[in-house]
């Protein structure tokens, strides 16, 4: 039995693999309509969420499978105060695998080391969204072509955004990858990821004007400033409108940089982006459910000839 709890778990090998299931899922869909048929997806969301839970619970549904769960910890027994220990030996008797999200770090791994079927960390605090990062992952290998030779440019609050660490991690896997993270000081990229760049000798810049680096990025990932993270709302009233791409700024990009954003948007992203081929976001949310529809496939062991 397997689970995901970091998108380090499959070798580089075994995500070209994923994608290439993901491709077909997309190109073929009548061919996985029944995959899944007799098997559960339990969604354990303790943290709101659109995109996550219901493109896990849409990939199902397209398989063939049914979808059982809660989508608030108010609503389930976490507010009488089971742990996460015991919810996940529950749902083991009543799903085949399930797909959870936690504001505490680490929580899925707890529950993966106590389940009896598969669980994929939907999402765990600050620390890492494994899923978010196979769907970004998938965009980029889909619409340019490849995962490599590419300068990156990520944008917003690199400190509590865990998508941007989950695709970090991810990245410096593959060949001639350069990082410029785009911050203000205040939502700077953890010290623990470049001293693992540094370590590695991956190429990376931090600075804080966006306009400054525009026209050297292949991608730019825009991310929200993460108000459920802040500690303080006067620092995150300051901070949530300091970076908002606007045509202007897209003037000054390249004709093929991709615009990426793991959504929800904010005011980040002005909306007259929207019709700016380059922005890639809400095909990136369709591939979401592409990847998990071969996540879910992948973990049950099921193969479709
Ligand atoms: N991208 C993402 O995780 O969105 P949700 O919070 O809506 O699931």
């Amino acid at each position: 039995m397997r689970h995901l709890m970091n998108p380090l778990d499959f070798t580089t090998e075994e995500l070209d693999k994923l994608f290439d299931l993901a491709n077909d899922i997309e190109q073929n869909p009548a061919k996985y309509a029944h995959a899944c048929e007799g098997k559960i997806l339990a969604t354990c969301f303790y943290e709101p969420s659109t995109r996550t839970r219901l493109s896990f619970e849409s990939a199902m549904t397209r398989l063939g499978g049914r979808v059982i769960g809660f989508s608030d910890a108010a609503s389930s027994s976490a507010s009488k105060g089971e742990s996460v220990s015991d919810t996940i030996r529950i749902i083991s008797c009543y799903a085949d695998i399930c797909a959870m999200r936690h504001p505490k770090e680490g929580a899925p791994m707890v529950a993966a080391e106590k389940s009896g079927i598969p669980v994929i960390n939907a999402g765990d605090g600050g620390h890492q969204h494994p899923t978010q990062t196979l769907t970004d992952l998938l965009t980029i290998r889909s619409m340019k072509g490849r995962l490599d030779h590419f300068t990156i440019g990520l944008c917003g609050d690199l400190k509590f955004g865990r998508t941007v660490h989950s695709l970090i991690d991810a990245l410096v896997r593959y060949e001639n990858i350069r990082f410029i993270f785009i911050s203000p000081e205040e939502l700077r990229v953890p010290d623990y990821i470049t001293e693992m760049l540094r370590a590695r000798k991956i190429p990376y810049e931090e600075v804080i004007r966006l306009e400054d680096v525009m026209p050297s990025l292949d991608m730019l990932y825009m991310t929200r400033v993460q108000k459920e993270r802040f500690f303080n709302e006067e620092d995150y009233i300051r901070l949530k409108d300091f970076y908002v791409l606007d045509t202007a700024k897209m003037a000054l990009a390249k004709e093929d940089m991709l615009v990426l954003h793991p959504l929800p948007r904010v005011n980040e992203i002005s909306v007259e982006v929207d019709q700016d081929p380059r922005a890639a976001y809400f095909k990136q949310a369709q591939y979401g459910v592409y990847v998990r529809m071969a996540l879910i496939l992948t973990l049950l062991g099921i193969q479709v000839q």
